[in-house]
């Protein structure tokens, strides 16, 4: 189903690499919903190619290569989106993470510290260097929408989630401070999706992926969600219909956060003893 809620409005996708990626999928929804925007990613990641395909499923939306962490990149891609698509941009998403330590396999009690400055600055300050860029620029128009992805561990202990727990938290807390300064200057709203995990090159990253994913479908009354359901939930959020809602970290996960236990988790996942079962 399409509902035209992104008629006429311009964006910038950060972060698709694959075909699995969220943002491939935040992307194809866009389109779908009438939007034009440019695509970004890293200069390394574009040598993989597929983003130029995605980029014609989309009808031939431009792409524009930029380090998320460079000033000097992230000033070319809005003054070329600008230029571009012929005006202020309505929505970014930034669906950008990466790990070295993760990626490295080290022990979260033994973070090369280089690498930890690496993960905040690609996974969290990135946003606000983005967000910072734009306003510098005043390149988002009012109303506006920005759109980040986190994850559950900003808040939570997930012991294979390494370094990107610090990450997320401190991308969930630009979401709230940033949102009150843009949103006073230029009624700027910006927001972070808590996602469910979903199978992509990130999340598979992530030690124990399978398992911890599993282990959420299980205590999710609804399952997990999908990556489409994070698309469509974060084309609501680039519309016109959700103009007050700012600064806020909203779950788009099936509703495991609230959960404590499931059936599900006790009857299938877990090989509970009939003991475990009984009542008291
Ligand atoms: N997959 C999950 O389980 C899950 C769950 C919750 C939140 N998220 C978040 O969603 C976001 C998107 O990740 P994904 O799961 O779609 O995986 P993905 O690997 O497809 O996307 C990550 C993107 O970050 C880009 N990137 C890395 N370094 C960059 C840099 N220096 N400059 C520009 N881009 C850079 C990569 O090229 C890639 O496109 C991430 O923030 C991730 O933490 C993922």
């Amino acid at each position: 189903m399409t509902y035209n809620l992104l008629s006429g409005k311009r964006g910038i996708i950060f972060g698709a690499l694959d075909s699995n990626s969220i943002a491939w999928k935040v992307a194809k929804r866009c389109y779908e919903e009438g939007a034009i925007f440019t695509l970004t990613n890293a200069p390394i990641a574009l040598r993989k190619k597929d983003i130029f395909d995605l980029a014609s499923q989309c009808g031939d939306m431009p792409v524009i290569p930029a380090d998320i962490t460079s000033i000097k990149d992230l000033e070319k891609l809005f003054d070329e989106s600008m230029k571009l698509m012929g005006g202020r941009i309505d929505f970014i998403l930034h669906a950008v993470g990466m790990s070295p330590n993760v990626r490295k396999g080290l022990h979260y009690t033994e973070l090369n510290y280089d690498y930890f400055k690496k993960t905040l600055d690609v996974s969290a300050m990135s946003l606000h260097k983005v967000l910072s860029v734009a306003r510098r620029k005043d390149a988002i128009s009012t109303w506006g929408s920005v759109v980040t992805l986190s994850y559950i561990a900003s808040g939570r202990t997930f012991s294979s989630y390494s370094d990107m727990a610090q990450a997320k938290a401190m991308l969930e807390s630009i979401v709230r401070s940033f949102g009150y300064h843009y949103g006073v200057a230029r009624k700027v709203r910006i927001n972070a999706v808590s996602q469910s995990p979903t199978v992509t090159t990130a999340g598979q990253g992530v030690k124990g992926f399978k398992a911890f994913a599993h282990y959420a479908d299980c205590m999710s009354p609804l399952g997990n969600a999908s990556a489409e359901s994070c698309a469509d939930f974060c084309v609501t959020l680039f519309s016109d219909l959700t103009k007050m809602i700012t600064m806020q970290t909203i779950y788009n996960d099936g509703g495991y956060s609230t959960m404590g236990i499931s059936d599900k988790l006790i009857n299938d996942c877990f090989n509970c003893s009939d003991d475990c079962k009984k009542e008291d």
